[in-house]
């Protein structure tokens, strides 16, 4: 009995167990060699030995169980403790990469926009030449094409084509207004940021290829006044609340009246200079150049089905990339698109 006690303590496996087990209780076990012997012995020393035998055999089994079960515990909290996971271990972290600062500003703007109730739209960047000049009131033979130098799109593909359905890479994201009206909901109050294309000499405020926000809103009585402010609104909670605009008159044919819209820059605060030298930013005058605007033109709400004496609407255009140049404060909006992580990785 005490022998048997001693081995059981030393058993840690199961294994071990299982073979403890058969030496005591096992077909030639040690138990069994007892058990066996007892049909030999006086009916005195039957009952005696015969009852301590059984005995002992119930003792073995209850304490081979109780091993059982602690070996079974033991093995679980080793699992637990080898495949626990240590939060404060250190590991180098993989390189998720982050957004591009032209997406970071200009999602700054769709959340500014949203927050004034408006919907975002969306429309392909290779357009018919219908919607991105004819129903914008610009004619084949209008002058103003000139100012959209534009990437056509083969010849091969655009040869059997009628002339309004050519396509195009379109060269700004108006065409989305166009897109928008002619689904026939009012009122309208989108913006419609993208990707555009222009044919152009590339220095450090152009690029041939470049982000636009596109602004629309058509209703009953929509007149300038919203729109100045939709855009000073926006202008000072994209920049600063100190932030200036300044409207210019100028010409659109798909708007009526037209302006350029100068923000305070903010390099310089509007002053012109930076640490007593001339601000680059804004050449040393204050103000740059970020928005286009207007009221929309009645030819262009008649084409799109929508009433002119009943309803009116303004737009807006503005390029992400030189917004995104003055929220950062880098000096060329070209730098966004040289790959330089060095510069990317600063916003
Ligand atoms: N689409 C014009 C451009 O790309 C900008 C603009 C948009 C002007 C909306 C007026 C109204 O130059």
């Amino acid at each position: 009995m005490s022998d048997f006690s001693t081995s059981l303590n030393e058993v840690s496996n199961e294994a071990a167990l299982k073979e403890l087990e058969s030496e005591y209780l096992g077909k030639k076990g040690k138990l069994k060699a007892i058990l066996a012997g007892v049909k030999d012995l006086s009916i005195e020393d039957k009952k005696t030995i015969g009852v301590k035998a059984n005995e002992m055999k119930k003792q073995f089994i209850t304490d081979l169980e109780k091993k059982a079960v602690e070996i079974e515990i033991a093995v679980f909290a080793q699992i637990e403790a080898d495949e626990a996971i240590d939060v404060t271990v250190w590991y180098p972290s993989e390189n998720l990469g982050h957004k591009h600062p032209i997406s970071h500003a200009s999602e700054l703007l769709e959340d500014i926009f949203i927050s004034l109730g408006f919907k975002i739209e969306d429309g392909p960047q290779v357009e018919s030449e219908e919607f991105a000049f004819d129903k914008l009131n610009i004619p084949a033979d209008h002058p103003a094409r000139d100012v959209w130098d534009t990437f056509w799109i083969s010849d091969d593909i655009n040869k059997d084509k009628d002339i309004w359905d050519r396509l195009l890479l379109r060269p700004h994201t108006s065409p989305v207004q166009i897109r928008t009206m002619l689904k026939g909901e009012l009122p309208v109050k989108i913006i419609a940021p993208g990707r555009v294309f222009r044919y152009e000499q590339e220095d450090a405020r152009h690029t041939c290829n470049f982000y636009q926000l596109e602004g629309l809103v058509v209703g009953e009585g929509v007149t300038f006044g919203d729109l100045k402010w939709t855009l000073d609104t926006v202008m000072k909670q994209l920049l600063w609340e100190k932030t200036q605009l300044r409207f210019r008159p100028s010409i659109f044919p798909f708007t009526e009246p037209s302006a350029e819209v100068d923000v305070s820059c903010q390099i310089c605060s509007g002053t012109g200079e930076v640490k007593w030298k001339k601000c680059s930013m804004c050449s040393a005058t204050g103000w740059v150049e970020l928005l286009w605007a207007g009221m929309v033109h009645p030819n262009v709400l008649e084409w799109c089905g929508i009433d002119h004496k009943k309803y009116s609407g303004f737009a807006f255009g503005m390029w992400i990339d030189r917004i995104a140049a003055q929220r950062f404060g880098v000096s060329s909006s070209r730098m966004f698109y040289q790959n330089k992580l060095k510069l990317n990785e600063q916003f």
